[in-house]
């Protein structure tokens, strides 16, 4: 192993996320957005615990379980410069022993900032490897794994997002612990999409037709990757093969992945003013932004991190002119 304190798979679970997470009735914000009093809720997966959480927290502690299970002893895995997924591995990495290399489909930054600070702060290597699309990262992480095998090292692969079958797996854990304390299935989870392992995770356990993911624009075919994915979990979870087509909305990205849109702002500000609740301006305000329907439970996913850098600095402290949520415009 790479390190002597390197814990073991059984001693790892259930110590990386902070489970199950709280479901908040969030009213000011849902009588803001015009729901009917008492129908909006937050599930508050931004609080799962690791170096600020998220929902990628609840991936790792199954993917680091299997990591520990096949002897590895290091994670490998890729993302945007502030990836909210690279930034939880390492933090993952540190508490289980592990070593950490990541990929960045960018130059390197000139300024450490947001969660490419804490990606240093735990210690991960951090690589750059020039713009690339987020869909031919995978490859990348394959090229980097065999290096380090060669170089003698156990690493487990992980791909964007931490959405293997066995990551997006974990939802199907959420998705449970939203029923069990709602106390009914009449729901409908909102999230923001973008690896598609959330959803996937969520709609093999409740059908695709109580999921609405908001594409943030990580994926060319994010229904194709959703898809797949929720046959897959449901497989490997040996649950029915889910009906019908996952439910994406894809009027929320805006010029692009991480572009800001003057509904994200607003969505940001609504949330943060009603409730006292950050949502980020990659994921998270675009998925609220997207948020329309009568019987709602909002997955806060996280992401707090990008509100620190300073490409969106100046546009967070500018107040909106005009108000434009659900407007379509965008930035
Ligand atoms: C804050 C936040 N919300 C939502 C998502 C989307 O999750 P998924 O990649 O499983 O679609 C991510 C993924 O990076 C994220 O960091």
């Amino acid at each position: 192993m790479h390190e002597a304190n390197a814990l073991d798979a059984s001693t790892m679970a259930g110590m990386l996320a902070h489970l199950p997470t709280p479901l908040e009735r969030a009213g000011r914000l849902g009588r803001a957005l015009g729901l009917d009093p008492g129908r909006l809720w937050v599930k508050r997966d931004d609080s799962t615990g690791l170096a600020t959480g998220g929902n990628k927290a609840r991936k790792l502690e199954v993917l680091v379980a299997d990591a520990l299970a096949r002897g590895c002893d290091v994670l490998v895995t890729s993302g945007g410069l502030q990836s909210n997924h690279a930034r939880t591995t390492a933090a993952a990495a540190g508490r289980a022993g592990l070593g950490c290399v990541l990929a960045f489909n960018d130059h390197a930054p000139a300024r450490i900032e947001g969660n490419q600070l804490l990606d240093r702060i735990l210690g991960a290597e951090c690589r750059y490897v020039g713009p690339l699309a987020m869909d031919d990262l995978n490859a990348v992480v394959e090229r980097i794994a065999d290096e380090l095998r060669r170089a003698g090292r156990a690493p487990y692969a992980i791909p964007v997002g931490g959405s293997s079958a066995l990551g997006a797996s974990a939802y199907v854990g959420a998705a449970d612990e939203i029923v069990a304390d709602l106390g009914h299935e009449d729901l409908l989870v909102v999230t923001a999409t973008g690896s598609g392992g959330t959803q996937a995770g969520l709609a093999a356990r409740l059908g695709h037709e109580r999921v609405l993911g908001v594409d943030v624009g990580a994926l060319a075919d994010p229904a194709a990757a959703v898809r797949a994915l929720t046959v897959e979990v449901a497989a490997l979870l040996g649950l029915p093969r889910p009906a019908g087509e996952p439910w994406l909305l894809r009027d929320q990205v805006g010029a692009g992945y991480g572009a800001p849109t003057a509904e994200c702002r607003a969505a940001i500000r609504l949330a943060a003013r009603s409730e006292g609740l950050l949502l980020d301006p990659v994921y998270s305000g675009k998925a609220l932004a997207g948020l329309r329907a009568k019987a709602i439970v909002f997955l806060a996913t996280g992401g707090v991190p990008a509100l620190f850098t300073s490409r969106y600095e100046g546009w967070l402290t500018e107040e909106a002119t005009r108000q434009v949520a659900h407007s379509g415009e965008h930035e």
